[in-house]
């Protein structure tokens, strides 16, 4: 039954995502296998109001002075819902610039709540759609797997070309995420790593491509010590190309020796978060005590079963 609170009301979801392998490669078409991070939120609430304003950890304000991006894309959705003057207070535990999917988690949950208060249906399609407009002037040049991996629970293998697929895996293992607590810009890294395709040519991105059809194999066949090996040879190549960094590689070394089958950054990089592979959750959780020891700021442990 609709109540006047749910008429002037419409709330809207998003969680982040780890890339396990292909960021970066997923934007020249190969293959990026990605898990969702279910256990973070961001939710945005829309209200009706007398000004166009919103509240976030990033901008407090009137629409009209905020950053731009987020101004377009509000007037835009707006327009399209003929919503008028409305309020968002968005809420969220991803850090922004942490290669979690921030962006792609705002966009979708404003878009959810957007669409909840003008009572009108909101397809996966159409919400990939908004998502795109934002991510493509927050970043350039979008794959699109932020936008999915935000949207969805269920681990995927995703080609921008090819669409995506849903992963079943044996595998029983757990990832240790920590912000390295360096902000890495994703439009820097993409363009970064754009300047060295033209330069070198596209080889490195056609090895990650290999390897994330390899990890595919690994995944369905359970093999957790081969999956391990490719994520750290991923970092070595995402290194070469240069969107690692100096406190990344200290992380991926620290998880190397504290036993991990392997580690590596995860999402744009130039900073962000590291990812380690364990067999164990309770290697995870000691990594994740032994980052935090040293200044990191652990985030999660994820479970990579999904049957
Ligand atoms: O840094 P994030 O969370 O926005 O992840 C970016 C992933 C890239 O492959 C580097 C870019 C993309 O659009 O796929």
């Amino acid at each position: 039954m609709q109540t006047i609170d749910n008429l002037n009301e419409g709330v809207g979801f998003a969680h982040g995502k780890i890339i396990l392998i292909g960021e970066h490669a997923v934007v020249y078409g190969h293959d990026a296998i990605a898990w969702p991070l279910t256990a973070s939120q961001v939710k945005t609430v829309a209200r009706r109001a007398s000004l166009t304003q919103i509240h976030s950890a990033l901008y407090q304000g009137s629409l009209m002075n905020a950053p731009e991006y987020l101004k377009e894309f509000v007037i835009k959705l707006q327009a399209a819902l003929h919503l008028p003057e409305i309020s968002l207070t968005i809420t969220s535990d991803l850090p922004l610039g942490a290669g979690l999917g921030s962006s792609a988690a705002i966009a979708g949950s404003i878009t959810e709540a957007c669409f909840s208060l003008s009572q009108q249906p909101l397809s996966l399609d159409d919400r990939l759609k908004w998502i795109h407009i934002f991510e493509t002037s927050v970043h350039g040049n979008p794959s699109g797997v932020d936008g999915m991996m935000t949207s969805t629970h269920s681990p995927i293998v995703f080609n921008k070309t090819k669409g995506f697929q849903t992963i079943q895996t044996p595998i029983k293992g757990y990832l240790a995420i920590a912000h390295s607590q360096i902000f890495g810009s994703t439009k820097e890294a993409v363009a970064l790593v754009a300047r060295y395709v033209q330069l070198e040519g596209n080889q490195s991105m056609q090895t990650l491509g290999r390897l994330a059809s390899q990890a595919k194999l690994f995944l369905t066949q359970g093999n957790l010590v081969g999956l391990g090996h490719l994520m750290t040879s991923v970092q070595t190549i995402l290194k070469q190309v240069g969107v690692s960094h100096t406190q990344v590689d200290t992380m991926v070394n620290d998880a190397l020796q504290a036993g991990a089958l392997g580690a590596k950054l995860t999402g744009g990089g130039l900073g962000g978060c590291v990812i380690a592979l364990f067999e164990r959750e309770s290697d995870a959780l000691a990594l994740c005590q032994r980052w935090k020891d040293k200044g990191y700021s652990p985030g999660w442990v994820l479970h990579l079963h999904h049957g």
